[in-house]
């Protein structure tokens, strides 16, 4: 499971059921986050959680790094065997029908990046394959005090917030919320033969369509305030995978 922008608690609990913590300067080559929100620890669950994987924090091509640094987490969880990658974002939600604090869980994405799909070898990611099905359909099983939606996630390189302008543009494409980060991820997990499951927590509303500004703390504010049954819902669904 990689975590993502405030998103970290996951990993806290996990630790706090006696997970085991292992930082990601410990393991080589391991490119380690900068940005507020994005721990750094990798964390081996314990108990209920035993078998699972949390990255608790990623690197983003805005920092600067490339983009087989952004995707070396998932060459380590491969080597490792994980068959199966949830993988979470913040997102700003372009959706009329979406709200601050609601889930989104990828069925599609749009990318602007000009390195598509991402190196590691010459597998192409069948892009109809890329989104789970099958991890979507046991993620809606189960319920939460949030709403889950289905939807497009659009992958701008940031580090800038899109313009009001670019969120029009978006919307029009068919898009439903915007990002900084997790198709890169996904498309090596998918390559190296993992069922994907790309989840979105909608922390605000896309640039222009509100009046507030968009700031990240704003968008570390609102993952905090989910952060209870986002972490819930997110082992829930863990759970019915290890069925
Ligand atoms: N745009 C891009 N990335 C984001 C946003 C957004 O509105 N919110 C959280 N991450």
């Amino acid at each position: 499971m990689i975590l993502g922008s405030g998103l970290g608690a996951a990993g806290r609990m996990a630790e706090d059921r006696g997970g085991v913590v292992v930082p990601y300067d410990r393991v080589p080559h391991l490119p380690c986050p900068a940005v507020c929100g994005h721990a750094g620890r990798l964390i081996l669950g314990n108990g209920e959680l035993d078998g699972t994987l949390l990255l608790q924090g990623r690197v983003h091509l805005y920092e600067g790094h490339s983009l087989e640094r952004t995707t070396f987490a998932v060459r380590v969880l491969q080597q490792l065997g994980v068959r199966n990658l949830l993988v979470t974002n913040a997102a700003g939600g372009i959706n009329d029908v979406f709200c601050v604090g609601d889930l989104m869980l990828l069925n599609g994405h749009w990318t602007f990046l000009n390195a598509y799909p991402p190196p590691g070898g010459n597998c192409r990611v069948p892009s109809t394959k890329l989104w789970s099905n099958r991890l979507r359909h046991v993620a809606q099983s189960v319920d939460s005090s949030l709403s889950v939606h289905e939807g497009v996630y659009a992958m701008m390189q940031g580090p800038n917030y899109e313009t009001p302008a670019e969120v029009q543009m978006l919307k029009t494409l068919g898009v439903d919320a915007v990002g900084m980060s997790t198709v890169p991820e996904s498309l090596a997990a998918s390559a190296a033969g993992m069922d994907v499951l790309g989840v979105s927590c909608i922390t605000n509303l896309a640039s222009g369509l509100t009046d507030q500004p968009l700031h990240h703390s704003e968008v570390s504010r609102v993952a905090a305030e989910v952060e209870t049954e986002f972490v819930r819902w997110l082992f829930a669904v863990l759970s019915r995978l290890q069925l």
